[in-house]
């Protein structure tokens, strides 16, 4: 193969936790008197915890809040999601994310996650992919929310493989932002009407094959 690996998004790409987080952040905004759609929602896909905070307060008027009161909220949010998180089995592995994992490692690449979360180990453990990954690059390592690349690079770094050799799996613009950014190849999971800047849009992992990535 032309390329030497795949770098995967979590949320979104392998299992769909987004129902997850709009239920926690629907009840923090509800406790503050307030609601949002689950299309307001959408924009919270690949957003950091602290910035979608910010985002939510944006749309319930609330203003002047401490940096204090602000931690307090994202961990109250941190919870109840990760209450619901903890209770996830395989099953909720997004179609064809598992056989196309392992694809990928049959023809020799190199596999890693660059995502957002801090849940990431949690959420790994509890669908039981870890020993899928070389490398798990997470909300945890990184200090530079994506579109920039930062989670990116360090993902191509602990696999030895340089940027332009990777392909990156997003269903965010923002993640496909940050992996165009960093000189990577991108295809993004949703539809094309959104990830305009994607090089290949899927619905899923169940529509994609490992050969198809040399085309990119
Ligand atoms: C991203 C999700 O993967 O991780 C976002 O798409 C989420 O919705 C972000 O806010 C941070 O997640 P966590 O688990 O650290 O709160
Ligand atoms: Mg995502």
């Amino acid at each position: 193969m032309k390329i030497k690996a795949c770098i995967f998004d979590l949320d979104g790409v392998l299992v769909d936790t987004a129902v997850y987080h709009y239920k926690a952040w629907k009840r923090l905004a509800n406790e503050l008197g307030f609601d949002f759609t689950e299309h307001q929602n959408e924009q919270l896909k690949g957003v950091s915890r602290m910035a979608s905070l910010d985002l939510i307060l944006g749309w319930g008027g609330i203003k002047g809040m401490s940096n204090e009161q602000k931690i307090e909220l994202a961990d109250r949010k941190n919870t109840w999601y990760t209450e619901m998180i903890g209770a996830m089995t395989p099953s909720e592995i997004l179609p064809g994310a598992r056989d196309f994992v392992i694809a990928c490692r049959n023809a020799g690449l190199k596999t890693a996650i660059g995502s957002a979360s801090k849940n990431t180990p949690t959420i790994l453990q509890k669908l039981d992919l870890q020993s899928l990954f070389n490398a798990v690059i997470d909300g945890n390592s990184v200090s530079a929310p994506k579109p920039d690349p930062e989670v990116f690079l360090k993902g191509a770094e602990a696999l030895g493989v340089s940027p332009a050799d990777c392909v990156v799996f997003e269903d965010a613009v923002a993640g496909i932002e940050a992996a165009v950014n960093g000189g990577m190849k991108t295809v993004g999971i949703g539809s094309p009407e959104v990830l305009t800047k994607a090089e290949k849009v899927v619905s899923g992992l169940d529509k994609i094959t490992v050969v198809e990535l040399d085309t990119l």
